[in-house]
């Protein structure tokens, strides 16, 4: 089979190495992919090539992937699903991984996200959505506990403010809703609710009908600086499994929050398929929606996939097929544990350069249990360059985290570019209960 993978990031990287790594697959393209995605990992088996195409053009992917005969088009970013990708492929008869646009906005609306969780009895923060400045700071200055501010569209994960004080509650809505930082539309409306205390995990789930199965638990670290501070990211790293979650908090998880959601879509007529990412608080009260996402995380993604021993197109054919009860309790993972590091550039979330070179690539890819996904890269001649904001996540599996960890920092510190910064403690964190 011929797929074609649509975006630039990590979690493309990874998905299309993955997808590489099939029996069935032929060629691998990525759309536009970045200076790792077209060069072949460990098991791979297809060709990988980038194509120069922007996911955002539907009209060019229609067309390219009916002149390459694309078997199957596994979307990785949330933009385009939110803008209605999958029902644009499906209606010129070309399969497609991932939700349709009414699915989506479960992760591009954070309002919209909310009433699916009030109709389903889903337990998340109690919220209010503010259409006016003015009606979101006079919420702010009557409450009396620490708030999150979020934009109410997609963001890139930067439009999720963790505020303290009034004063930071209040900077958030000069920003997302007056100063527009995020854009005109993102900004028009903001989610204000209370901040939950606990740690938070990402569940990751395939849906596909009736079927859920549910993936192994990772933990992000969305802020840039160690221990957690400083403003959001995208995420700075994450490790997998994250089995802290017990079985009993994980069945808590199953019925109290991924069925009654995607029963919810189910009976809005907008019924879910693909992986429904669920970021949670861990909380004393029990298991808290923080969103939903509608696609792998990044840079979750890169642990949970360097450990999928099952083959990748397999499964999410099954997927687009409603066939996926055939993998329940059946898809395999290699039991060590993976954690991935993410090198930016200098200045990131805020503006960043591009086009510094990045040395030590190949000293890391000799290095067993070790992969770099490339995420803002790209190829300028001979070399790879700086192209984004998260340059690049360096992923290590090991007998144990503490392994795991060590390997990834050791790749780590053989890799050089101008103003790389990294967070040094990923899946490390105290205050809160161990991965293993
Ligand atoms: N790592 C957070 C996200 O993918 O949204």
């Amino acid at each position: 089979m011929r797929v074609l993978v649509l975006g630039k990031g990590g979690r493309e990287h990874a998905l299309a190495w993955k997808l590489s790594c099939s029996r069935r697959a032929d060629v691998v393209f990525v759309a536009p992919g970045n200076g790792g995605s077209d060069q072949p990992g460990p098991g791979s088996r297809a060709t990988l090539a980038n194509v120069n195409l922007d996911p955002m053009d539907f009209a060019g992917v229609i067309s390219f992937a009916k002149k390459e005969s694309i078997g199957l088009v596994v979307v990785g970013p949330e933009d385009p699903l939110a803008a209605g990708i999958v029902d644009a492929l499906r209606h010129e008869g070309i399969r497609a991984f991932g939700p349709s646009k009414d699915s989506a906005r479960l992760e591009g609306s954070k309002a919209f996200s909310k009433e699916v969780m009030r109709d389903a009895n889903v337990p998340t923060s109690e919220a209010k959505i503010c259409d006016h400045p003015d009606i979101a700071r006079n919420f702010i200055e009557t409450r009396e506990y620490p708030l999150v501010v979020k934009a109410d569209g997609l963001a890139a994960g930067k439009g999720v403010m963790v505020c303290s004080t009034k004063k930071e509650a209040l900077e958030a809505v000069e920003r997302i809703m007056v100063r527009e930082e995020f854009g005109r539309e993102v900004g028009r409306r903001v989610v204000i609710e209370k901040r939950l205390m606990g740690y938070e995990l990402s569940v990751l789930a395939l849906v596909s009908g009736r079927t859920i199965v549910r993936l192994p638990v990772c933990q992000d670290h969305k802020a840039v600086f160690d221990d957690d501070l400083g403003p959001n990211t995208g995420g700075m790293g994450a490790f997998c499994p994250a089995n802290m979650a017990t079985p009993q908090m994980l069945e808590r998880v199953d019925s109290e929050i991924l069925v009654p959601t995607v029963h919810e879509m189910k009976r809005r007529k907008c019924s879910f398929k693909g992986v429904l990412y669920a970021g949670l608080m861990m909380t004393n009260q029990g298991p808290r929606v923080l969103e939903f996402n509608v696609r792998l995380g990044d840079p979750e993604a890169q642990p949970l996939l360097f450990r999928l021993k099952t083959d990748l197109l397999d499964l999410l054919e099954a997927c687009v097929d409603e066939r996926l009860e055939e993998f329940e309790g059946k898809i395999e993972f290699d039991s060590r544990p993976s954690v991935a590091v993410v090198a930016c550039a200098r200045g990131y979330p805020g503006n960043y350069p591009k086009g510094d070179r990045i040395d030590g690539l190949s000293d890391v890819a000799k290095l067993d249990d070790v992969m770099v996904f490339h995420g803002g890269t790209k190829r300028d001649g001979d070399r790879i360059v700086t192209d984004g904001g998260r340059v690049l996540a360096v992923t290590a599996k090991g007998d144990d985290f503490a392994q795991a960890r060590l390997k990834a920092y050791d790749a780590m510190g053989k890799l050089k570019f101008v103003g790389m910064h990294y967070r040094k403690d990923i899946g490390g964190r105290k205050n809160q209960p161990a991965a293993e």
